[in-house]
């Protein structure tokens, strides 16, 4: 089997072969795509995907743990992140350092991901002295969908344009070991993934980055909700339905369960 990745490794790799990043949230699906990914992240898309929340705002640490551990159990290659929900860092450094140790406490996980620029560089400074790697979130970011109106395409103005690449410099400088970037034009993916020493991981964030990351379910065609930048791999939700449509037939016509699925009575036992 393959040996686990590093973080120091990891952050090697930019500039090199593009790095493969997926979302996992259960033991199977880790499981399935550990061996293709280099970092697996417990995202806190789970709120949607999983529990059918509105948005990741009401995600809690304890959920975070409990996903974080089961992708942990199911995954032997890959880097598993574990994003920081709403809430759990934001206030101050100390705050963030706590639950953040908290959260790698319970799952064994490898490193943390939080969101945000300038105002939380401080924060991510504060946890990479103190021995837990931080994955760094600048453009889209969706715990801040209350402030922003919504999940369209950020930096189409100069001055959000310029905003964001400051964020991400930020974020780097204090630190960073990786930094996603989602949804944004392309000109400024480029414009960060030249000016950070970091590599770059992309959501809606063009090729230029020095990875991609994807929500599996997305990319699998399980979830029913896509932005524009998803690519549908498989279509996971048709072959879903289409199981359950052939499993309901053959129950009420008796077809299941065959020979096959039951137990026939062994010879000279007697019950
Ligand atoms: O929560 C999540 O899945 C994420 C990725 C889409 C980057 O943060
Ligand atoms: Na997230």
């Amino acid at each position: 089997p393959l040996k686990r990745l590093t973080i120091p490794a990891i952050r090697r790799q930019k500039g090199q072969v593009p790095l493969v990043m997926l979302t996992a949230y259960t033991v199977r699906n880790a499981q399935l795509l550990d061996p293709h990914c280099d970092m697996l992240l417990v995202g806190d898309s789970l709120g949607q995907v999983i529990y059918g929340l509105p948005s990741t705002v009401p995600v809690t640490l304890e959920m975070m743990a409990a996903h974080g551990a089961a992708v942990v159990r199911g995954s032997y290659h890959a880097v598993v992140v574990i994003d920081m929900p709403f809430g759990s860092y934001e206030a101050s450094p100390e705050k963030a350092f706590e639950s953040a140790a908290w959260l790698l406490k319970q799952t064994s996980a490898a490193a943390v991901k939080l969101e945000g620029g300038t105002a939380m560089a401080p924060t991510v400074r504060f946890l990479v002295e103190r021995g837990i790697p931080v994955m760094g979130h600048v453009g889209l970011t969706p715990q801040a969908v209350n402030v922003l109106g919504g999940y369209g395409a950020r930096g189409r103005t100069p001055e959000e344009a310029a905003k964001i690449v400051a964020d991400a410099k930020a974020v780097a400088e204090a630190g960073a070991f990786a930094l996603v970037i989602e949804g944004v034009v392309e000109p400024i993916a480029i414009e960060i993934t030249r000016a950070v020493a970091c590599p770059t991981i992309g959501i809606g964030a063009s090729v230029e980055c020095d990875g991609q990351v994807l929500v599996a379910e997305d990319m699998l065609g399980l979830f029913d909700r896509t932005a524009k930048f998803v690519k549908r791999f498989e279509d996971l939700a048709a072959k879903i339905s289409g199981a359950a449509e052939t499993y309901a037939d053959e129950v009420r016509s008796r077809a299941f369960p065959g020979p096959d699925q039951s137990y026939a009575p062994r010879a000279g036992t007697v019950d």
